[in-house]
């Protein structure tokens, strides 16, 4: 199921914003190469991780470093070891979407 989360007018290149589901936070960024949407909680120690960094098309997380694909999720160092969930993204009618049932 496809949800707004942003018009894409108010959400700028670097931006990135966080979307509320009754499970989890997602958080969706806006890159140079796209846009993208991850699970906000670290599979390490369970912690919201939006204040971590983009390196290498990779999501840092800002506790102990682990870094996942934005693209896949994979977990690609350690101390995380399980994958994170991604949510595709798209826009349409100017705004910025992405489909919570991934
Ligand atoms: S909580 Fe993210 S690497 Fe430890």
């Amino acid at each position: 199921m496809w949800v707004d989360v942003v018009a894409e007018v108010d959400f700028p290149l670097g931006a990135k914003k966080l979307y509320a589901t009754d499970f989890e936070d997602i958080l969706i960024l806006h890159l140079e190469t796209g846009f993208y949407a991850i699970e906000n909680r670290c599979s390490h120690d369970h912690i919201q991780m939006d204040e971590g960094c983009v390196e290498d098309g990779a999501w840092v997380c800002p506790f102990h470093g682990a870094h996942f694909c934005l693209r896949s999720g994979k977990a690609l160092t350690p101390p995380a070891y399980e994958d994170i969930e991604v949510y595709a993204v798209r826009t349409a009618s100017g705004m910025v979407q992405i489909d919570v049932d991934a």
